[in-house]
């Protein structure tokens, strides 16, 4: 079977071929949402078009280590109708019940990716990966959901929102969403209350980068975190000072550095230092919590760090890029080679990795994601002479849970309980869908991996999922490799197949007034009684 999303030319005519018969021999009541993907051009090989809704299978997890954030223990897991039932030694079930041996082996909760974007327009292109694609390349690697970015259409989130939910009806594994504010008036302040309340958004993002496209200035940011805070919404900060920016391009163009070195060279680390802190300081003067997405730079980390020393609700996400990678590669003579790497915040000058390790396994970062966002080596040489037209992002969906393993764990850095509080638990408390996700507890959602630590993984562009022909991990090799992956109750990656049907997936719908919230009103009332204002005064002139 073949289990590359994009597919062979050959297994997509024979698929063309086989839908016909196919369709004679099952009645049209069967017809499920599978098909018409498939006749859409959404086969996963004939897989898909074949597996029309059936009832989940009943599975046992026999002998492993279940690794929760909390616990770690030998027990056996059960799951039934997508659901985690039982967890416990020796579990004793039917014939007819598929058993998983798991002896020596991590069973942990599937990894969850609170930052990807799957089928996003940006720079005159669209990411090569979508939502069917994409989630696929991430469940052949552990992770069972993500959560993506409804951007707004010319500022309308309304019109984002109904665009996304298109773009997400072929997903194969759950998601939720966050939303970008870009511009600022009363639809916009009241459609960000019918997100929060009937669409089950709870976060909306901020970017003080992209001059020209989704920049806010600090007046719309300021009305979006008080927005937030009442809301009971996580604003979320890409933290770049975007004017600063377009300087910097501009001193590289003049210098005549056009090559995707320039990229790097035009957005330093201090740049992101200075966003990072401000975006802090005017959320600290709100008195809301703040996210700060992909921390790429000790500077900003360093703000980071202070700010919740001081005792500021500031949530600090990592990428397994900024983790793994360091800029080196950007300086290649081979265009492709360098431009694959370019993404915003810039992978940094060797060091910068180094300390971001060091602050997630010291809790300054609480949690990894990948800002999974593609473009293939045709799309990245739209900016052949100017680096400023070379789609910003790289991949990292599939890669991200082996990369953390590999980084954290197998180096010594973290535990195996903190491995699943880093790349799972953690956002599902943010993001308040705990303990339905984020955790191997009866009454979760079946959403699991098994995790060999003695395994070697090998990446490659020529065996990911992903749809792009380049990979920034190519050739990478290291431990903790993802044997099984159950995603909503079905086994959806085993022996190196994977096997998807598009509209399996589900939205999650998140409630506001998560745990960061806990004790802002309390601060509030704090500040108000430390004014010691309005000072009563006599108006008679004595
Ligand atoms: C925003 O989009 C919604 C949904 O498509 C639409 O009903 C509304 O009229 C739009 N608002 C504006 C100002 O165009
Ligand atoms: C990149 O994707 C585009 C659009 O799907 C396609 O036309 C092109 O051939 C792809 N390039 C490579 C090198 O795969
Ligand atoms: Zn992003």
């Amino acid at each position: 079977m073949d289990s590359t999303p994009s597919g062979s030319s050959a297994t997509r005519s024979a698929r063309v071929f086989l839908l016909p018969m196919f369709l004679l021999l099952i009645p049209s009541l069967v017809l499920s949402d599978a098909v018409q993907f498939c006749d859409a051009g959404y086969g996963y090989g004939d897989f898909a078009c074949q597996n029309s809704p059936v009832s989940l299978p009943r599975i046992l997890l026999r002998g492993g280590t279940v690794v929760n954030a909390h616990h770690m223990e030998m027990a056996d897991v059960y799951i039934q109708d997508g659901i985690i039932v039982a967890v416990k030694p020796n579990i004793v079930v039917d014939d007819d019940v598929t058993v998983i041996d798991a002896t020596g082996k991590f069973v942990m909760p599937g990894g969850i990716d609170p930052h990807a974007h799957l089928a996003m327009d940006f720079m005159g292109t669209q990411t090569i990966d979508d939502f069917f694609s994409g989630q696929a390349a991430a469940l052949a690697g552990g992770t069972t959901m993500h959560m993506d970015f409804v951007l707004p259409i010319n500022g309308n989130l309304s019109a984002g929102f109904e665009a996304y939910k298109e773009k997400a009806k072929i997903s194969c594994m759950d998601y939720g969403f966050h939303m970008a504010v870009t511009k600022w008036d009363d639809e916009v302040s009241h459609d960000m209350e019918v997100m929060v309340k009937e669409n089950g958004i709870n976060s909306f993002k901020f970017f003080l980068a992209y001059k020209g496209s989704f920049m806010v200035s600090d007046e719309l940011f300021l009305e979006g975190l008080k927005k937030c805070k009442s809301l009971g919404a996580l604003a979320m900060v890409h933290a770049e000072n975007g004017d600063a920016i377009v300087e910097g391009q501009k001193r590289m163009i003049e210098l005549g550095i056009t090559g995707p070195e320039g990229h790097p060279l035009s957005r330093p680390p201090v740049l992101e230092g200075e966003a990072t802190a401000r975006a802090i300081r005017l959320a600290g003067f709100v008195n809301t919590p703040l996210y700060v997405v992909h921390v790429m730079s000790s500077d900003a980390m360093e703000e980071i760090a202070k700010a919740r020393k001081s005792g500021q609700k500031v949530i600090g996400e990592v990428v397994s890029a900024g983790l793994a990678l360091d800029d080196t590669k950007v300086w290649d003579p081979d265009f492709i080679t360098a431009a694959k790497f370019v993404m915003s915040p810039p992978v940094r000058a060797p060091g910068h990795d180094k300390a971001l390790q060091g602050a997630l396994s010291t809790g300054i970062l609480q949690l990894v994601a990948t800002d999974h966002c593609t473009f293939n080596s045709t799309q990245k040489a739209f900016g052949i002479d100017d680096f400023r037209k070379i789609p910003n992002g790289v991949n990292g969906l599939e890669e991200r849970m082996h990369v953390v393993w590999d980084t954290m764990v197998e180096s010594g850095k973290i535990s195996v309980t903190d491995f699943v509080r880093v790349t799972s638990t953690e956002c599902a408390k943010i993001f308040n869908i705990y303990p339905k996700k984020g955790a191997i507890l009866a009454g979760s959602d079946a959403d699991v991996i098994i995790l060999d630590p003695k395994a070697s993984v090998k990446i490659t562009a020529a065996t990911h999922h992903s749809r792009s022909d380049t990979n920034v991990y190519d050739g990478r090799t290291g431990k903790g490799k993802i044997l099984v992956t159950i995603a909503g109750g079905r086994i959806v990656w085993q022996n190196g197949e994977l096997k998807v049907t598009p509209g399996t997936g589900k939205y999650i719908k998140m409630q506001p007034f998560g745990y960061a919230f806990e004790g802002i009103d309390r601060k509030d009332a704090e500040y108000l009684k430390s004014l010691g204002a309005p000072v009563k005064r006599s108006r008679a002139l004595s």
